[in-house]
Protein backbone atom coordinates (compact mmCIF):
# COMPACT_ATOMS: atom_id res chain seq x y z
CA UNK A 1 0.00 0.00 0.00
CA UNK A 2 1.23 3.51 -1.11
CA UNK A 3 1.73 5.67 2.45
CA UNK A 4 3.17 8.46 3.37
CA UNK A 5 3.79 7.14 6.95
CA UNK A 6 5.15 3.48 6.83
CA UNK A 7 5.48 1.95 9.97
CA UNK A 8 5.21 -1.73 11.65
CA UNK A 9 1.46 -0.70 12.06
CA UNK A 10 0.89 0.03 8.69
CA UNK A 11 2.15 -3.00 7.66
CA UNK A 12 0.75 -5.14 9.91
CA UNK A 13 -2.87 -4.28 8.83
CA UNK A 14 -1.95 -2.88 5.70
CA UNK A 15 -3.23 0.29 5.97
CA UNK A 16 -2.84 3.67 4.50
CA UNK A 17 -1.77 5.95 7.53
CA UNK A 18 -0.57 4.84 11.28
CA UNK A 19 -4.14 5.02 12.45
CA UNK A 20 -6.04 3.46 14.11
CA UNK A 21 -10.06 3.59 15.30
CA UNK A 22 -10.40 1.93 18.48
CA UNK A 23 -13.58 0.17 19.75
CA UNK A 24 -16.37 2.51 20.86
CA UNK A 25 -19.25 1.08 23.20
CA UNK A 26 -22.82 1.10 21.21
CA UNK A 27 -20.83 3.27 18.47
CA UNK A 28 -18.16 1.06 16.20
CA UNK A 29 -20.98 -0.52 14.15
CA UNK A 30 -20.59 -2.19 10.98
CA UNK A 31 -21.22 1.19 9.61
CA UNK A 32 -19.01 3.02 10.90
CA UNK A 33 -15.91 0.36 11.16
CA UNK A 34 -16.27 -0.22 7.46
CA UNK A 35 -16.23 3.44 6.32
CA UNK A 36 -12.96 3.38 8.22
CA UNK A 37 -12.03 0.34 6.32
CA UNK A 38 -12.86 2.30 3.33
CA UNK A 39 -10.97 5.48 4.27
CA UNK A 40 -7.40 3.21 4.33
CA UNK A 41 -7.25 2.72 8.19
CA UNK A 42 -8.36 -0.26 10.82
CA UNK A 43 -11.08 0.06 12.96
CA UNK A 44 -12.46 -2.06 15.90
CA UNK A 45 -16.28 -3.20 16.30
CA UNK A 46 -17.36 -2.88 19.96
CA UNK A 47 -18.36 -7.13 20.71
CA UNK A 48 -20.07 -5.70 24.11
CA UNK A 49 -22.11 -3.49 21.93
CA UNK A 50 -24.18 -6.67 20.51
CA UNK A 51 -26.88 -8.17 22.36
CA UNK A 52 -25.46 -11.75 22.15
CA UNK A 53 -23.13 -13.29 20.10
CA UNK A 54 -25.33 -14.01 16.85
CA UNK A 55 -25.90 -10.81 16.79
CA UNK A 56 -21.99 -10.08 16.90
CA UNK A 57 -21.38 -12.73 14.07
CA UNK A 58 -23.96 -10.88 12.31
CA UNK A 59 -22.24 -8.01 12.34
CA UNK A 60 -18.94 -9.02 11.97
CA UNK A 61 -20.30 -10.57 8.12
CA UNK A 62 -22.34 -7.31 7.52
CA UNK A 63 -18.55 -5.09 8.00
CA UNK A 64 -16.99 -7.52 5.93
CA UNK A 65 -19.30 -7.26 2.91
CA UNK A 66 -19.47 -3.02 3.51
CA UNK A 67 -15.56 -2.69 4.10
CA UNK A 68 -14.50 -4.02 0.17
CA UNK A 69 -11.90 -6.78 1.09
CA UNK A 70 -10.43 -3.62 3.76
CA UNK A 71 -9.02 -4.82 6.67
CA UNK A 72 -11.23 -4.19 10.11
CA UNK A 73 -11.27 -5.88 13.16
CA UNK A 74 -12.82 -6.73 16.62
CA UNK A 75 -12.69 -4.74 20.33
CA UNK A 76 -13.29 -7.65 23.03
CA UNK A 77 -13.28 -6.17 26.69
CA UNK A 78 -11.56 -8.87 28.65
CA UNK A 79 -13.85 -8.59 32.23
CA UNK A 80 -14.23 -10.91 35.11
CA UNK A 81 -18.08 -11.83 34.88
CA UNK A 82 -19.55 -10.98 38.38
CA UNK A 83 -21.85 -14.41 38.11
CA UNK A 84 -19.34 -16.61 36.85
CA UNK A 85 -20.35 -16.83 33.21
CA UNK A 86 -17.78 -17.09 30.90
CA UNK A 87 -18.35 -13.66 28.80
CA UNK A 88 -15.16 -13.23 26.95
CA UNK A 89 -14.76 -17.30 25.57
CA UNK A 90 -18.22 -16.98 23.02
CA UNK A 91 -16.58 -14.02 21.46
CA UNK A 92 -13.44 -15.86 20.82
CA UNK A 93 -14.95 -18.65 19.39
CA UNK A 94 -17.26 -16.27 17.32
CA UNK A 95 -14.13 -14.05 15.87
CA UNK A 96 -12.19 -17.10 15.24
CA UNK A 97 -14.82 -19.03 13.82
CA UNK A 98 -16.03 -15.37 11.67
CA UNK A 99 -12.34 -15.42 10.10
CA UNK A 100 -11.82 -12.22 11.78
CA UNK A 101 -7.69 -11.33 11.43
CA UNK A 102 -7.40 -8.77 14.05
CA UNK A 103 -8.61 -8.43 17.51
CA UNK A 104 -8.21 -5.48 20.04
CA UNK A 105 -8.82 -6.25 23.68
CA UNK A 106 -8.91 -4.30 26.27
CA UNK A 107 -10.19 -3.95 30.42
CA UNK A 108 -8.31 -6.25 31.91
CA UNK A 109 -5.19 -8.96 31.63
CA UNK A 110 -6.16 -11.11 28.33
CA UNK A 111 -3.33 -13.70 29.37
CA UNK A 112 -6.23 -16.46 29.54
CA UNK A 113 -7.04 -15.47 25.97
CA UNK A 114 -4.49 -14.67 23.90
CA UNK A 115 -3.37 -17.98 23.38
CA UNK A 116 -6.61 -19.10 21.48
CA UNK A 117 -6.87 -16.22 19.28
CA UNK A 118 -2.86 -16.03 18.29
CA UNK A 119 -3.06 -19.74 17.39
CA UNK A 120 -5.97 -18.91 15.42
CA UNK A 121 -3.97 -16.63 13.33
CA UNK A 122 -5.07 -13.45 14.67
CA UNK A 123 -2.82 -10.75 15.48
CA UNK A 124 -3.64 -9.04 19.46
CA UNK A 125 -3.32 -5.53 20.01
CA UNK A 126 -3.99 -5.04 23.50
CA UNK A 127 -4.80 -1.42 25.03
CA UNK A 128 -3.33 -0.75 27.97
CA UNK A 129 -3.23 2.76 30.72
CA UNK A 130 0.03 4.76 30.27
CA UNK A 131 1.26 2.55 32.85
CA UNK A 132 4.55 0.67 31.80
CA UNK A 133 4.21 -2.24 34.03
CA UNK A 134 1.14 -2.70 31.64
CA UNK A 135 2.75 -2.15 28.59
CA UNK A 136 5.56 -4.74 29.35
CA UNK A 137 2.79 -6.94 30.58
CA UNK A 138 1.48 -6.96 26.76
CA UNK A 139 4.56 -7.39 25.18
CA UNK A 140 5.53 -10.49 27.98
CA UNK A 141 1.98 -12.13 27.01
CA UNK A 142 2.65 -11.98 22.98
CA UNK A 143 0.88 -9.21 22.17
CA UNK A 144 1.59 -8.08 18.32
CA UNK A 145 1.11 -4.09 19.22
CA UNK A 146 0.35 -2.54 22.48
CA UNK A 147 -1.86 0.79 22.84
CA UNK A 148 -1.01 3.06 25.16
CA UNK A 149 -3.41 5.41 26.89
CA UNK A 150 -2.94 8.56 28.23
CA UNK A 151 -5.11 10.39 31.02
CA UNK A 152 -6.52 12.80 27.99
CA UNK A 153 -8.38 10.13 26.52
CA UNK A 154 -12.10 9.58 26.70
CA UNK A 155 -13.14 6.42 27.98
CA UNK A 156 -11.35 4.42 30.76
CA UNK A 157 -8.00 6.19 30.78
CA UNK A 158 -6.53 4.35 33.98
CA UNK A 159 -6.78 4.92 37.44
CA UNK A 160 -3.16 6.75 37.55
CA UNK A 161 -3.40 10.12 35.83
CA UNK A 162 -0.27 9.96 33.32
CA UNK A 163 -0.62 12.13 29.77
CA UNK A 164 -0.06 10.49 26.32
CA UNK A 165 3.28 12.67 25.03
CA UNK A 166 4.95 10.76 28.70
CA UNK A 167 3.09 7.71 28.29
CA UNK A 168 4.04 7.40 24.47
CA UNK A 169 8.13 8.00 24.70
CA UNK A 170 7.93 5.81 28.09
CA UNK A 171 6.10 2.85 26.15
CA UNK A 172 8.02 2.74 22.99
CA UNK A 173 11.73 2.55 25.04
CA UNK A 174 10.24 -0.30 27.43
CA UNK A 175 9.56 -2.39 24.73
CA UNK A 176 10.37 -4.11 21.17
CA UNK A 177 6.46 -4.61 19.87
CA UNK A 178 5.51 -1.75 18.08
CA UNK A 179 3.03 0.57 20.65
CA UNK A 180 0.24 3.26 19.55
CA UNK A 181 -0.24 6.02 21.70
CA UNK A 182 -3.63 7.48 22.06
CA UNK A 183 -5.30 9.74 24.55
CA UNK A 184 -5.94 13.18 22.86
CA UNK A 185 -4.77 12.50 19.66
CA UNK A 186 -7.14 14.09 16.63
CA UNK A 187 -4.77 16.04 14.36
CA UNK A 188 -1.82 15.01 11.73
CA UNK A 189 0.28 17.59 13.66
CA UNK A 190 0.02 14.97 16.77
CA UNK A 191 0.31 12.13 14.33
CA UNK A 192 3.63 13.23 13.71
CA UNK A 193 4.85 14.18 17.26
CA UNK A 194 3.67 10.43 18.08
CA UNK A 195 5.69 9.18 15.35
CA UNK A 196 8.83 11.35 16.83
CA UNK A 197 7.90 9.86 20.27
CA UNK A 198 9.18 6.63 18.99
CA UNK A 199 5.30 5.27 18.85
CA UNK A 200 4.56 3.88 15.09
CA UNK A 201 1.25 4.65 15.37
CA UNK A 202 -1.95 6.50 16.99
CA UNK A 203 -5.47 5.17 18.46
CA UNK A 204 -8.20 7.23 17.92
CA UNK A 205 -11.98 7.69 19.59
CA UNK A 206 -13.29 11.01 20.15
CA UNK A 207 -12.11 12.64 16.72
CA UNK A 208 -14.30 10.66 14.88
CA UNK A 209 -17.36 10.78 16.97
CA UNK A 210 -18.43 13.38 14.87
CA UNK A 211 -17.86 11.48 11.25
CA UNK A 212 -21.45 10.88 9.43
CA UNK A 213 -20.88 7.30 9.45
CA UNK A 214 -21.57 7.45 13.20
CA UNK A 215 -25.40 6.79 14.14
CA UNK A 216 -25.72 8.86 17.04
CA UNK A 217 -28.16 11.75 17.18
CA UNK A 218 -27.21 15.08 15.00
CA UNK A 219 -27.86 17.12 18.15
CA UNK A 220 -25.42 14.90 20.07
CA UNK A 221 -22.55 16.10 17.38
CA UNK A 222 -23.38 19.22 17.46
CA UNK A 223 -22.89 19.14 21.32
CA UNK A 224 -19.03 17.99 20.69
CA UNK A 225 -18.33 19.77 17.22
CA UNK A 226 -19.25 23.18 20.09
CA UNK A 227 -16.60 21.45 23.00
CA UNK A 228 -13.69 22.12 23.89
CA UNK A 229 -10.71 21.34 25.55
CA UNK A 230 -11.89 22.05 28.88
CA UNK A 231 -15.48 20.32 28.72
CA UNK A 232 -14.52 16.44 29.50
CA UNK A 233 -14.05 15.64 33.31
CA UNK A 234 -12.65 12.64 34.86
CA UNK A 235 -15.38 10.85 37.36
CA UNK A 236 -15.89 6.99 39.02
CA UNK A 237 -12.34 7.39 40.61
CA UNK A 238 -13.60 6.01 43.80
CA UNK A 239 -15.02 3.02 42.28
CA UNK A 240 -11.26 2.73 40.84
CA UNK A 241 -12.80 2.58 37.41
CA UNK A 242 -11.98 6.42 36.52
CA UNK A 243 -13.72 7.96 32.80
CA UNK A 244 -13.28 10.60 31.00
CA UNK A 245 -16.64 11.94 29.87
CA UNK A 246 -18.19 15.19 28.44
CA UNK A 247 -19.26 17.88 31.25
CA UNK A 248 -23.39 17.10 31.35
CA UNK A 249 -25.69 17.48 34.62
CA UNK A 250 -25.49 13.71 35.02
CA UNK A 251 -22.05 13.61 35.28
CA UNK A 252 -22.34 16.68 37.84
CA UNK A 253 -24.73 14.81 40.07
CA UNK A 254 -22.76 11.86 39.85
CA UNK A 255 -19.64 13.16 40.44
CA UNK A 256 -21.82 15.02 43.90
CA UNK A 257 -22.87 11.27 45.18
CA UNK A 258 -18.94 10.43 44.92
CA UNK A 259 -18.42 13.41 47.40
CA UNK A 260 -20.51 11.13 50.12
CA UNK A 261 -18.21 9.42 52.61
CA UNK A 262 -18.24 6.58 52.69
CA UNK A 263 -19.34 6.76 48.99
CA UNK A 264 -22.33 4.52 47.89
CA UNK A 265 -21.74 2.28 44.73
CA UNK A 266 -25.05 1.03 45.09
CA UNK A 267 -26.68 4.95 44.60
CA UNK A 268 -24.22 5.46 41.92
CA UNK A 269 -24.77 2.28 39.81
CA UNK A 270 -27.91 2.82 38.18
CA UNK A 271 -26.61 6.44 37.10
CA UNK A 272 -23.47 4.58 34.59
CA UNK A 273 -25.50 2.04 33.09
CA UNK A 274 -24.60 1.47 29.42
CA UNK A 275 -28.50 2.06 28.69
CA UNK A 276 -28.18 5.06 30.10
CA UNK A 277 -25.51 6.15 27.24
CA UNK A 278 -27.22 4.40 24.83
CA UNK A 279 -30.79 6.50 25.08
CA UNK A 280 -28.76 9.63 25.15
CA UNK A 281 -27.35 8.87 21.78
CA UNK A 282 -30.47 7.94 20.55
CA UNK A 283 -32.49 11.06 21.37
CA UNK A 284 -29.43 13.67 21.47
CA UNK A 285 -30.53 14.20 25.45
CA UNK A 286 -26.64 14.71 26.17
CA UNK A 287 -27.09 16.22 29.67
CA UNK A 288 -29.08 13.08 30.51
CA UNK A 289 -25.88 11.02 30.44
CA UNK A 290 -22.58 9.90 31.21
CA UNK A 291 -20.33 10.10 27.76
CA UNK A 292 -17.39 8.74 27.26
CA UNK A 293 -15.20 12.19 25.80
CA UNK A 294 -11.79 13.05 25.78
CA UNK A 295 -9.61 16.14 25.33
CA UNK A 296 -9.38 15.92 21.96
CA UNK A 297 -12.54 16.71 21.20
CA UNK A 298 -11.05 20.37 20.86
CA UNK A 299 -10.59 18.98 17.48
CA UNK A 300 -13.77 17.49 16.57
CA UNK A 301 -14.69 20.48 14.44
CA UNK A 302 -17.35 19.74 12.24
CA UNK A 303 -19.73 16.97 10.93
CA UNK A 304 -18.10 15.16 8.09
CA UNK A 305 -17.97 11.79 6.44
CA UNK A 306 -15.24 9.62 8.18
CA UNK A 307 -13.50 9.85 4.74
CA UNK A 308 -12.74 13.30 4.66
CA UNK A 309 -11.78 13.26 8.42
CA UNK A 310 -8.85 10.80 7.67
CA UNK A 311 -7.78 13.09 4.04
CA UNK A 312 -7.84 16.04 6.96
CA UNK A 313 -5.60 14.48 9.59
CA UNK A 314 -3.53 13.13 6.31
CA UNK A 315 -2.95 17.02 5.03
CA UNK A 316 -2.23 18.09 8.46
CA UNK A 317 0.33 15.68 9.19
CA UNK A 318 2.21 15.83 5.67
CA UNK A 319 2.30 19.97 6.65
CA UNK A 320 3.98 18.86 9.93
CA UNK A 321 6.42 16.36 8.96
CA UNK A 322 7.03 19.52 6.11
CA UNK A 323 7.68 21.95 8.78
CA UNK A 324 10.06 19.96 10.20
CA UNK A 325 12.17 18.97 7.73
CA UNK A 326 13.16 22.64 6.89
CA UNK A 327 13.76 22.95 10.47
CA UNK A 328 16.17 20.23 10.25
CA UNK A 329 19.57 20.46 8.81
CA UNK A 330 21.44 17.59 9.67
CA UNK A 331 25.17 18.68 10.39
C1 LIG B 1 -17.61 7.25 23.19
C2 LIG B 1 -16.48 6.34 23.52
C3 LIG B 1 -16.72 4.99 23.78
C4 LIG B 1 -15.65 4.12 24.06
N1 LIG B 1 -15.91 2.79 24.26
C5 LIG B 1 -14.86 1.92 24.39
C6 LIG B 1 -15.10 0.52 24.45
O1 LIG B 1 -16.23 0.04 24.45
N2 LIG B 1 -14.02 -0.30 24.54
C7 LIG B 1 -12.75 0.20 24.55
O2 LIG B 1 -11.79 -0.59 24.58
N3 LIG B 1 -12.50 1.52 24.52
C8 LIG B 1 -13.52 2.38 24.41
N4 LIG B 1 -13.28 3.74 24.32
C9 LIG B 1 -11.89 4.22 24.29
C10 LIG B 1 -11.39 4.31 22.85
O3 LIG B 1 -11.29 3.04 22.28
C11 LIG B 1 -9.98 4.95 22.76
O4 LIG B 1 -9.08 4.20 23.56
C12 LIG B 1 -9.99 6.39 23.21
O5 LIG B 1 -11.11 7.04 22.69
C13 LIG B 1 -8.73 7.11 22.75
O6 LIG B 1 -8.68 8.41 23.26
P1 LIG B 1 -9.37 9.69 22.56
O7 LIG B 1 -10.81 9.59 22.90
O8 LIG B 1 -8.69 10.82 23.22
O9 LIG B 1 -9.11 9.58 21.11
C14 LIG B 1 -14.33 4.62 24.10
C15 LIG B 1 -14.10 5.98 23.87
C16 LIG B 1 -15.14 6.83 23.57
C17 LIG B 1 -14.86 8.29 23.31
Amino acid sequence: MDTPFKTRITDLYGIRLPVIASGLMWLADPVYVAAVARAGLIGFMTAASFPDVAALRTGIRRCRELSEGKPFGVNIMIRASRDGTDRVNPLIDAVIEEGVKFVETAGNNPEAYIRRLKDAGIKVLHKVPGVLRYVKKAEALGADAVTVIGYEAGGHPGVEPVGSIVAGVAAARAVKIPVIVAGGLGTGEQLVAALALGAEGVAMGTRFLVSEEIWAHRQYKERLVAAGETDTTLLLQSMRNTQRALKTGHVAMIQQLEQAQPVDTQAILPHIMGTVGRNAYETGEVEKAMLSCGQGVVFADKIEPLAAIVDRIEAEARIAMGRLNTLYRPG
